[in-house]
């Protein structure tokens, strides 16, 4: 970076933690969150190890991180004990000075009880700024989405889409209520501002569709129509994914992979800058057995 490129703030992207308690109870049977503790038995347990994510302190300390976005999929099954230990986690990122910014994915609106009682906004905030504009007195809980000014001309959106599935589905879900929420928030903005839109879910659906983002069609015409919208975060797919789409009228898309993943956890730091933002890419190369994380990848995008 050159030393005129002196960013205007510092952020760490991670995602789908999937901190996870596994729990057995005759009544949920009747419930995903059966599958769900299959599911974290057989597999997910051996995949994910959100324990190890406090070893991202020390890397976020000596880089200067000022902020940390973490785009869904806290829990495994929605469970309380697990949110309690997803909200420690960020409580512990707060204790140690980085600001904090989270939305939930599909699984943490994993069953039809977690989803009806809105469980994620019982731990973590449903806006990310105190209510100064109609922009950032928006809800994530409330109206589907939140917004924060972070400065130099630069808001962060946040977009809760997602929802509570049928057994074997995992779609998440942009209304047409949220995308005029958003079209009338975009609006508002002044036109000289930029937005980093973060969201659980893909633009794209390159996997299953009982897996993709539902009328993921209607968010994208919207983002080309609002060229503002620089980056587009998300997780969900645990697969790490840099796409500059800029030459289609799309942001560049980021997904960070997920953190927690034991082989091959990823995630961003992203430098914004006047010129450009600057993208480098971290991953758990697990030496020796041991959490370790490594600098694998340097993108430098001009405006
Ligand atoms: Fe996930
Ligand atoms: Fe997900």
């Amino acid at each position: 970076m050159h030393s005129t490129d002196k960013p205007f703030f510092r952020l760490a992207h991670i995602s789908d933690l999937h901190f996870s308690k596994l729990t057995w109870n005759p009544s949920q049977f009747f419930s995903k969150r059966w599958l769900g503790n299959l599911n974290l038995a057989l597999a997910r347990k051996h995949t994910f190890d959100a324990e190890s994510l406090t070893t991202l302190f020390p890397i976020f300390h000596d880089r200067g991180v000022d902020a940390v976005l973490i785009t869904g999929d806290l829990t495994s099954t929605s469970h309380e004990e697990e949110f309690i230990l997803a909200q420690q986690f960020i409580e512990n990122l707060k204790r140690e000075k980085f600001k904090v910014f989270t939305l939930p994915g599909n699984h943490d609106h994993y069953t039809k009880n977690a989803y009806k009682h809105k469980l994620f906004y019982q731990f973590f905030d449903a806006t990310y700024a105190p209510p100064t504009d109609p922009v950032s007195s928006l809800s994530l809980k409330d109206d589907g989405m939140t917004a924060a000014y972070f400065g130099h001309g630069w808001w962060l959106m946040a977009l809760d889409t997602a929802l509570a599935t049928c057994l074997l589905s995992s779609n998440g879900y942009f209304s047409s209520e949220l995308e005029q929420k958003l079209e009338k928030a975009l609006k508002e903005l002044p036109d000289d501002h930029n937005v980093i839109l973060i969201n659980h879910f893909p633009l794209f659906a390159n996997e299953s569709p009982r897996k993709s983002l539902l009328r993921r069609e209607a968010l994208k015409k919207l983002l080309e129509r609002f060229p503002k919208i620089r980056l587009y975060l998300h997780g969900h797919s645990h697969r790490h994914c840099i796409a500059d789409l800029r030459s289609s009228n799309l942001p560049i898309i980021l997904d960070s992979g997920s953190a927690a993943q034991k082989k091959g956890g990823t995630w961003n730091l992203i430098d914004i800058t006047p010129q450009g933002c600057e993208i480098e890419v971290f991953k758990n190369t697990n030496k020796d057995g041991d959490t370790s994380w490594e600098p694998v990848l340097k993108n430098h995008f001009k405006w």
